[in-house]
């Protein structure tokens, strides 16, 4: 019986166009062939993109789960993103085109950002922040933001970003665990056109975090806040005659960069932990070769938040180590209507855009005529994260936004992982759409059983063989947790969580997280294959499916499908669909019960909750809700789970 079963075939094969592959940085295997040797070519990497202060003595010291890279290195992480590129002469290039939700602009330099950074990094001094502290950030999309992680990195303390959209509750567990003295915020931030206060959640979680000494506002929305005396101080006016000038902290390779709370489905937020040489490496690498950079003349848009690690490692360390141009945006995609972000990607010719699935999916749900009427033909390549990207959303990615022109990049990689583990190299890597395809150089990755065996075709666990520059170096106070976590599945190896497959031609296929694996008749069933089925029915936008417990079969499926724009949810169409499902990839997988729906229940950053739709399709009371973008979706939902559509009619 295998572990996970192989239903999917996908035969589109995609080559590099001739065209692409001219420019490209990388049109052979040779790094492909320096990597069998990871640690030689992890140290070449780290030589050839990261400046450092002092070289290190070992490359590697892996005493498994327990790594340390570039040992005895020492660093400076905004030294790397800012100095050495102005030092270079490349003061006037343009670090971030950035816009704000309402309209408003701001274009900020390599040499602006460095000022900008050394005068609050002197200011976070004087508010008596130092080396080894931990500072919590709870901002907006505003400049503000990458300012504020620099200028901690610059002095040596270790910033833990929490994402805006997280409750005060959240962010006071946050505070607590790190045990931070400083939180910088802003009274606001816009989102769909409304001011979100930030400062008031941050007043209440203060009530419960003893160890914050200072708060810092930036303003924002300019809305009203309380301000309290001698703790709480204007973003401004700490930066307010402090020097433009701050030596850098010179950091030991291992020293704590940032810490990064991950939720998880149940129990405690876990602190996920980066450090500064490896991971500096590994996001400048990847971002370089994956995004095929060409700094000087590509304007690079990563579209995620950077309270999530997409938007820390791809927004702000990546590329400025790389001394890329970047767009960053403040609010969302619909405001003041759904082509805002087509309107960017012309107006600043944008040519490499890195996005979620679950926002391509909502592109294709409202339809072409928002891209199509702006001019998106400085696109050159597109990106994909977060979730499997199923093969139709894929194909539209590519023709709609790319033109047919764009080389796609589905790119795997977790919080955990720090940096992109699984993506095609475009100029070189023949695609499949909806495959991430294979690992990096450098990097190790295996399919394997529910033995630890490997698998060379079909479905079961990913794990990742040996370690590398951007791993987590534990869970911030419980290295117990951290091995059981990650360590303990499969002996000397990491497992991700994820099921994946591997295909006749040896490309691997992300299935979703283990959890969400039905169990149909005996036969296991992966999440992503079914609503990639789903997905593929031509009036479907977007499908989630879950298990739900049946007296025959065990579990049988039930999906929850958006359809696009207009198209009606009448008729037969619930059983031409579960009809598509079994032709396309086997009668097993055919759908139980179709239940329509508007939406589908998301977390903040974009991921289908199924969690929450297993509860409805079980009848139980629903979980824990908190991370959940809009609780109203859920309920919707259960309305309508009693009119869906399924076998008993
Ligand atoms: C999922 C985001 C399929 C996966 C960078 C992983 C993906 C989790 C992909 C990590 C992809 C991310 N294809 N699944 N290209 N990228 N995932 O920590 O389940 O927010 O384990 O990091 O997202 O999510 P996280």
């Amino acid at each position: 019986m295998p572990t996970i079963e192989d239903f999917y075939s996908e035969e589109r094969e995609i080559a590099p166009a001739e065209e692409f592959a001219r420019q490209a940085l990388v049109t052979d295997r040779s790094l492909y062939e320096a990597g069998e040797d990871y640690e030689s070519f992890w140290e070449a990497q780290a030589k050839s993109l990261v400046s450092w202060r002092e070289g290190w003595s070992r490359v590697l010291d892996w005493q498994l789960p327990f790594a340390k890279w570039f040992v005895g290195g020492k660093l400076n992480v905004s030294y790397n993103c800012l100095d050495r590129h102005v030092e270079a002469g490349l003061g006037d290039r343009v670090a971030f085109h950035w816009e704000g939700e309402p309209g408003d602009t701001r274009t900020i330099t390599y040499a602006d950002l460095l000022g900008d950074v050394c005068r609050f990094a002197n200011g976070l001094k004087s508010l008596g922040v130092s080396k080894g502290d931990r500072v919590a950030i709870y901002m907006p999309m505003i400049p503000e933001l990458p300012v504020a992680m620099l200028a901690c990195a610059r002095i040596g303390a270790a910033h833990s970003v929490v994402f805006g959209g997280f409750s005060s509750e959240a962010l006071a567990d946050r505070i607590n665990d790190a045990k931070s003295e400083v939180v910088i915020t802003a009274d606001g931030g816009w989102r769909r056109g409304k001011p979100i206060d930030l400062k008031a959640n941050v007043d209440i979680a203060l009530e419960s975090t003893p160890t914050v000494k200072h708060c810092v506002v930036a303003k924002r929305t300019n809305t009203p806040v309380s301000m309290v005396e001698g703790r709480d101080v204007l973003f401004e006016e700490v930066m307010s005659g402090q020097d433009g000038v701050c030596e850098p902290e010179w950091m030991d390779s291992e020293d704590l960069l940032f810490l990064l709370y991950t939720s998880g489905t149940t129990a405690k937020p876990k602190g996920i932990m980066h450090t500064t040489g490896g991971y500096l490496t590994q996001v400048a690498f990847t971002h370089k070769y994956v995004f095929d950079l060409h700094p000087k003349n590509d304007v690079y848009w990563c579209a995620a938040d950077i309270g999530w690690v997409t938007g820390h490692s791809y927004i702000v360390y990546g590329p400025l180590a790389n001394a890329a141009t970047s767009v960053m945006y403040e609010g969302t995609p619909d405001f003041p209507d759904k082509d805002r972000w087509w309107s960017i990607v012309e107006r600043y010719k944008v040519t490499k855009l890195y996005a979620a699935p679950t926002a391509i999916r909502t592109f294709m749900k409202w339809g072409e005529q928002f891209p199509k009427s702006h001019d998106l033909s400085s696109l050159k390549l597109l990106g994909s994260v977060g979730e499997p990207i199923n093969p139709e959303a894929w194909m539209w990615y590519y023709e709609v936004i790319g033109g047919g022109r764009c080389p796609v990049v589905d790119t795997w990689w977790q919080t955990e992982t720090g940096g992109i583990m699984i993506s095609p190299l475009p100029g070189v890597t023949t695609l499949k759409p909806g495959s991430a395809t294979f690992p990096l150089p450098g990097i190790g990755a295996e399919v394997v059983d529910d033995n630890g065996a490997t698998v060379t075709k079909g479905g079961g666990y990913l794990t990742l063989t040996h370690p590398w520059p951007a791993m987590l170096r534990g869970i911030y106070g419980d290295s117990e947790r951290y091995k059981q976590t990650y360590w303990s599945r499969f002996e000397g190896r990491y497992f991700a969580g994820d099921g994946a497959k591997v295909d006749d031609d040896g490309f691997l296929w992300l299935l979703g997280r283990i959890d969400d694996v039905m169990n149909v008749s005996g036969h296991r069933i992966s999440t992503t294959e079914v609503e990639s089925a789903l997905v593929d029915f031509p009036s479907v936008a977007e499908a989630a499916v879950v298990g739900a417990s049946d007296d025959t079969t065990g579990q049988a499926i039930v999906a929850f499908v958006t359809l696009k724009a207009g198209e009606p949810s009448s008729g037969d169409k619930g059983e031409e669909i579960r009809t598509h499902v079994a032709q396309k990839i086997g009668a097993i997988a055919r759908p139980k019960t179709i239940i329509f729906t508007d939406e589908l229940p998301k977390t903040r950053s974009g991921k289908i909750m199924r969690r929450l739709l297993a509860d409805v399709a079980n009848g139980r009371d629903l979980g824990d809700t908190t991370t959940l973008a809009d609780p109203a979706v859920v309920e919707e939902i259960r309305n309508r789970a009693g009119s869906g559509s399924s076998d008993e009619g």
